[in-house]
């Protein structure tokens, strides 16, 4: 920058025919600085990014990966659906004492409690940093990049445009800034990375209200939902823009890598934008992150939800029951530290409207009053419970989202709908996020190794009360028969023909 500055400066002289030669000697000059300037830029870029991803590699947790420590650590991914995994799964097993306060950014973690047995958070994987790491195990999700944009696209305009109940921002704030003061709960607002997605939405889509109502418009041309620019921003400016760069795009490695715009390590900022600015330094962000998952407990995608519930429950659930039991006949995890400092038991609710109180609420409080969750509970029951828990979950999500996205009708965010988005946005989706998609093959790969050994680990009788289980056995049981039995008739029949045509040729040299 600064040689272009003085370049441009030395222009005017050069008009003289006696300097010429000295101005060209002088451009190649700066041009070689320039040159060097940009080298040095990303050598030392390299160095930085190297020096990190050594030190993050060299971090052995050692012992058995698969057995739960006695923290667990939740990295919930946003938009990976890890809420239904604390809402149906761990708030059963974990009674509300055992469980660390949210550290969800502002609040940070609070390491006073240093008794509590389960962490779930959109921190990144540097939270670690303030755990006891040799006694910590972790446990993520991992969604379908694209979908994973789709999603966090969709959510930052539903959330913002529950905000447009209001004629301005100035009387948002004003609202917002009563109702903090009155009540403790947290909000989305509060929580990375809505803190700066949702209040930029929002931001957006009242200027495009007034807009339209400037104009007197009220209907769209385009029956694309996600390219309606008079009621949100469309997809393909949102995707473009530096926050996205900073916050969405490759969200899930970065997360995992500990290098998030919210990461507790001092050097993060500087290896991030590094990585950005040069991508082939993506893949030292990239060993880290695999290393990262082949060094936890579980690994869950959204996508097969049925086989990653069903593994929670049997590879976290089944430990998480017998490790709470033994401590409860041992241990005195009576011993209360104190109350959970955030009543409000859903992040995601609404902030400004009354509080929620359809789910959870009456387990929490009865937790809380020192009785300890059933944890006679087997793995069985679990499941069980758990089908009825997430539908529940479901519809009220759902319910709240058409409520949400009436505000900006005609747009309307849904399966069909992405079908119109064109092949040009989907591969600028998918070159934006290029890591994610090679960690999300990795994790695949991580899931389906994992998912083999398990079904071969537990014991029959386990299976017989969860019907998917059975279903999952009766298909990774089939699939191998299957597959061998055409592979033999494969080589019968190979082994026929060759036979046949062995014969045929002996006949004919008999013939002759
Ligand atoms: C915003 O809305 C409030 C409430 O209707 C109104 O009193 C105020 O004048 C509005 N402010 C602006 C800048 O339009
Ligand atoms: C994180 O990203 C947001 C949005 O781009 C930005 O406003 C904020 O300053 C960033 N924080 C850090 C620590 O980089
Ligand atoms: C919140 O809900 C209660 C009843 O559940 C109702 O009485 C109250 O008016 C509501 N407050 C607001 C601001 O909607
Ligand atoms: C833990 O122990 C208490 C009494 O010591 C008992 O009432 C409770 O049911 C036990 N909880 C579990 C999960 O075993
Ligand atoms: C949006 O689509 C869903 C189904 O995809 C439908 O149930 C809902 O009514 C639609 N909302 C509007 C406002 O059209």
């Amino acid at each position: 920058m600064k040689v272009h500055f003085i370049l441009h400066s030395f222009n005017a002289s050069c008009m003289d025919h006696n300097t010429l030669k000295f101005c060209v000697f002088l451009i190649l000059v700066g041009l070689l600085v320039n040159i060097s300037f940009a080298k040095n830029d990303f050598e030392n870029c390299k160095r930085v990014v190297k020096v990190w991803a050594d030190s993050s590699l060299d971090k052995e947790i050692g012992e058995d990966n698969h057995k739960l420590r006695d923290l667990l650590f939740f990295l919930h991914i946003p938009r990976t659906g890890g809420r239904t995994y604390f809402q149906c799964f761990l708030k059963k097993l974990y009674p509300g004492y055992l469980e660390c306060p949210r550290s969800y950014d502002k609040l940070r973690f609070d390491p006073r409690k240093k008794k509590c047995r389960l962490l779930v958070t959109h921190d990144d994987y540097s939270m670690i940093s303030k755990l006891p790491r040799q006694r910590t195990s972790v446990v993520t999700i991992l969604r379908d990049p694209i979908d994973r944009v789709f999603s966090t696209y969709e959510f930052s305009i539903e959330v913002a445009a529950r905000f447009l109940v209001h004629p301005n921002l100035t009387s948002v704030t004003q609202m917002t800034k009563r109702l903090r003061s009155k009540t403790k709960g947290i909000s989305t607002l509060d929580i990375w990375p809505w803190k700066y997605l949702v209040p930029w939405m929002r931001e957006d889509l009242f200027a495009r209200r007034d807009a339209r109502y400037s104009r007197g418009l009220n209907t769209t041309e385009s029956n694309d939902s996600y390219d309606m620019e008079d009621f949100a921003m469309p997809l393909k400016e949102y995707i473009n823009h530096p926050a996205s760069g900073d916050i969405v795009h490759n969200g899930a490695t970065f997360q995992v890598a500990g290098l998030t715009n919210n990461s507790y390590i001092a050097e993060a900022h500087e290896v991030r934008h590094c990585v950005q600015k040069y991508k082939i330094l993506g893949k030292f962000v990239l060993q880290v992150a695999k290393k990262r998952l082949d060094d936890m407990l579980y690994v869950g995608l959204t996508e097969d939800h049925r086989e990653s519930a069903t593994m929670f429950a049997n590879v976290v659930g089944a430990q998480v029951i017998s490790q709470l039991n033994a401590a409860n006949s041992s241990l005195d995890i009576g011993d209360k530290i104190e109350q959970r400092s955030f009543p409000d038991s859903d992040p995601h609710s609404s902030e400004h409207q009354n509080s929620t109180s359809d789910r959870g609420a009456s387990k929490v409080t009865s937790s809380e009053s020192g009785e300890t969750a059933e944890l006679n509970i087997t793995v069985g029951e679990l499941m069980n419970s758990y089908e009825g828990c997430i539908s529940n979950l479901r519809t009220s999500y759902s319910g709240r989202r058409i409520a949400s996205l009436k505000r900006i009708s005609p747009v309307n965010f849904s399966r069909e709908a992405r079908l119109q988005v064109s092949e040009e946005v989907l591969q600028e989706i998918r070159s934006l996020n290029d890591l994610d998609i090679e960690l999300y093959e990795y994790a695949r790969a991580i899931f389906y190794r994992q998912h083999k050994t398990t079904l071969q680990t537990f014991t029959e009788e386990r299976w017989n009360n969860i019907p998917s289980i059975v279903y999952g056995i009766t298909l990774w049981k089939v699939l191998p028969l299957a597959i061998t039995c055409v592979f033999l008739l494969f080589l019968f029949l190979v082994i026929v023909n060759v036979r046949r045509r062995t014969l045929k040729i002996k006949m004919k040299v008999m013939k002759s």
